[in-house]
């Protein structure tokens, strides 16, 4: 069975995030979709304003019919490590050093890494600027 593992944030899921699943599933037979942990996020980026915790993100990416497998990440390049999958999927937007680090350990380790495209016009950020109005 091939496994496909992706992270994201997944605050106010969008259109832009069920296709990103769904092209993700489309790479193999079983998707794990890792959600970043809220406390680290704030932790990291005190003016961030999160819609959803945690456990709401989690309950709402497993309810989605391509996930699935639903974890809790921190730091994307020490928490792949403990993921057992194939392909790492990934958006064009994901290069920080983070997921540099784990690109390189995921091509050391036999990995396959894949850039996913990005959906354009929509964003977390739109909806919460949105939101205010
Ligand atoms: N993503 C996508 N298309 C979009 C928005 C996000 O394919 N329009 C993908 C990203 O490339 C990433 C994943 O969804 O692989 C998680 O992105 P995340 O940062 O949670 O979503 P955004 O909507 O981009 O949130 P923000 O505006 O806070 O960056």
């Amino acid at each position: 069975m091939k496994k496909i593992v992706t992270f994201g944030v997944f605050d106010m899921l969008h259109i832009g995030h069920i296709l990103l699943f769904k092209r993700a599933k489309e790479l193999g037979d079983y998707l794990i979709v890792a959600v970043q942990d809220s406390d680290f996020i704030l932790k990291y980026k005190p003016d961030t304003r999160m819609v959803y915790n945690t456990q709401e993100r989690v309950f709402m990416v497993g309810a989605i019919k391509y996930v699935d497998e639903v974890v809790v990440y921190k730091d994307v390049d020490d928490d792949i490590r403990n993921i057992d999958f194939d392909v790492f999927a990934k958006g064009p937007d994901q290069v920080h050093a983070g997921f540099q680090r784990a690109v390189a350990w995921s091509e050391q380790a036999g990995k396959e890494v894949v850039v996913l495209p990005r959906t354009e016009g929509i964003s977390s950020t739109m909806l919460r600027e949105y939101k205010k109005h």
